[in-house]
């Protein structure tokens, strides 16, 4: 019996991993074609002032509209020379690419007045943080394909501080907006290029196809709550590589949608390459899945990262209410120094869109395999704390992490309602978590056939 159910296990991750492995790994290896745009204006032919004081959002909204007829004789380009560009919220359009020079230096403004309003995305339901509608980001689209924002290592810089300040003295009167955000687009490329002082996200793809984050910068002070650096969001085919991303909380985080909100939209993030890139995330994770993921985040590739200053490594969060699925993950070959806790996979993220949420939604987590990790200086190992009813599934291997031994607790993993197997690892991890255990095993057994991919008989 337990042999045979260990060969179905195998059979079922070797299936798996073959497939998505193909998959996943497409996401970079494809890459479009940035012929140079025909038709190319500068931002200066539309009146607009870099001294960092005139307000040039008409300026941006009058160049795009011109390049709009453009669209359909093979694209166009805005172009941002050297100077400091200070703007509110503009729409890109399709076939368009937003180049700034070196030196050129777009500045958000610090007048909420400027950045307009929107509503909530539909697979959440209201704003992040606060309920209601959402300011909107400095730089949009909606329904576009072909858009590309890139440049010399020009920088697009929120001036985030006056967010932060009104976030964290409850004075926002609507949740805070980011620095671009497009949504229902496809073939989208971001790259080049430096983010700074986002007043939330810095890149925030939603329900999008085929987007490409490539040789970006993206800081914000550890200190400013909530910033985060990618967050693709109910989309797919998504490359991030070559990136190095300092962020307040975390440095990447994929997401799909909130509680009932994300299950009825129904969109799932999956077919996402993340590679090469380096992070900090002082307050949360360089690496994040959820806790909003009720649309589904499926077939992940993470390799290649270099990790430190951060609180948490890897996380998966989730909660009761959720519903959805984070399944079909592979984390490899990630080096970390100075992470408080290297994984994380949490069942108990307790926050709802509002109380419309369903509690016998239960989220799935199976099928994540980490492996080839080192680490310095980490202080916990692994805590994961999965859902009674629909335990977590993970698979470890050849992880070496060296523990910060004037701080590290008695244990360095901390499990429950978690099964999986592990292969070379050090520290030790819990007994949950090794393949020769009983208790995972018959635990598995229950997991198999509530799938119906394996009976009793
Ligand atoms: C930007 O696009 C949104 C969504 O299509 C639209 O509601 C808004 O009016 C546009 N803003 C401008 C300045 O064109
Ligand atoms: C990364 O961006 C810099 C500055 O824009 C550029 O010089 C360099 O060639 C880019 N590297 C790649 C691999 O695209
Ligand atoms: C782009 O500029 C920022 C600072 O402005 C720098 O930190 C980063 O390394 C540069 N990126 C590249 C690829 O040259
Ligand atoms: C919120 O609205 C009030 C009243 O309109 C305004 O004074 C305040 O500046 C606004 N705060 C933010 C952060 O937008
Ligand atoms: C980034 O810049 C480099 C150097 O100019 C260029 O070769 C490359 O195509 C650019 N990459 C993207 C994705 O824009
Ligand atoms: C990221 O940092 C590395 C090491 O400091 C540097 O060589 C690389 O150019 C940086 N890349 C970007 C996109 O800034
Ligand atoms: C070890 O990592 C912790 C963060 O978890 C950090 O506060 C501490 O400074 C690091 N120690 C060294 C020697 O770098
Ligand atoms: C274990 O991981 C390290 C990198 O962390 C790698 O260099 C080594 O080849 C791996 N060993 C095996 C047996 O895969």
């Amino acid at each position: 019996m337990k042999i045979l159910v260990a060969l179905l296990l195998l059979s079922a991750l070797s299936n798996s991993i073959e497939v998505f492995g193909d998959d996943s790994e497409e996401q970079c290896r494809y890459k479009p074609k940035l012929d140079p745009r025909p038709h190319s204006v500068s931002i200066v032919e539309f009146g607009a002032v870099g001294d960092g004081k005139t307000l040039n959002t008409g300026a941006f909204q009058n160049a795009i509209f011109y390049l709009n007829s453009f669209a359909d004789k093979g694209g166009a380009q805005l172009y941002v020379p050297p100077g400091k560009w200070l703007t509110g919220s503009f729409n890109l359009t399709s076939h368009l690419t937003l180049f700034l020079e070196a030196d050129a230096i777009i500045l958000g403004s610090q007048d909420p007045s400027h950045w307009g309003v929107t509503d909530p995305l539909p697979s959440y339901g209201r704003g992040m943080d606060i309920t209601g509608s959402r300011y909107r980001s400095l730089i949009n689209g909606y329904s576009l394909q072909d858009v590309v924002i890139t440049g010399n290592n020009g920088t697009i810089d929120g001036q985030g501080s006056f967010w932060w300040d009104s976030f964290r003295s409850h004075t926002l009167n609507h949740s805070r907006p980011h620095l671009v955000e497009i949504v229902k687009s496809f073939d989208v490329v971001v790259s080049n290029l430096t983010f700074l002082n986002a007043p939330a996200y810095n890149i925030h793809p939603v329900y999008c196809s085929h987007v490409l984050v490539q040789n970006i910068s993206a800081y914000a002070p550890s200190s400013s709550p909530y910033t985060i650096g990618v967050v693709p969001d109910s989309s797919d085919h998504m490359c991030i590589e070559n990136c190095n991303i300092s962020m307040g909380y975390d440095a990447i985080t994929l997401k799909s949608g909130w509680d009932e909100h994300g299950i009825t939209y129904n969109r799932p993030t999956t077919y996402v390459h993340i590679k090469q890139v380096n992070l900090e995330a002082s307050t949360g994770s360089a690496v994040a899945f959820g806790s909003e993921m009720s649309g589904g985040i499926s077939y992940v590739l993470v390799e290649n990262l270099h990790i430190k200053n951060s609180f948490t490594g890897i996380d998966f969060r989730t909660a009761v209410g959720r519903g959805g699925y984070i399944e079909n993950i592979q984390v490899s070959d990630v080096e970390m120094e100075n992470v408080y806790t290297a994984f994380i996979a949490n069942g108990q993220y307790k926050s709802h869109p509002d109380e419309e949420y369903d509690p016998s939604a239960l989220p799935a987590l199976d099928q994540i395999s980490i492996e080839d990790v080192t680490g310095e200086n980490i202080t916990m190992a692994g805590s994961f704390t999965g859902i009674e009813n629909s335990p977590f599934e993970f698979t470890l291997s050849n992880i070496t992490l060296s523990m910060n031994s004037a701080t590290s607790p008695i244990s360095a993993w901390v499990c429950s309602n978690v099964v999986g197997s592990s292969k070379t690892i050090s520290p030790e991890p819990c007994p949950e978590l090794e393949s020769s255990s009983i208790n995972s095993l018959s635990s598995f057994i229950a997991t198999l056939s509530s799938k119906g991919l394996a009976s009793h008989s």
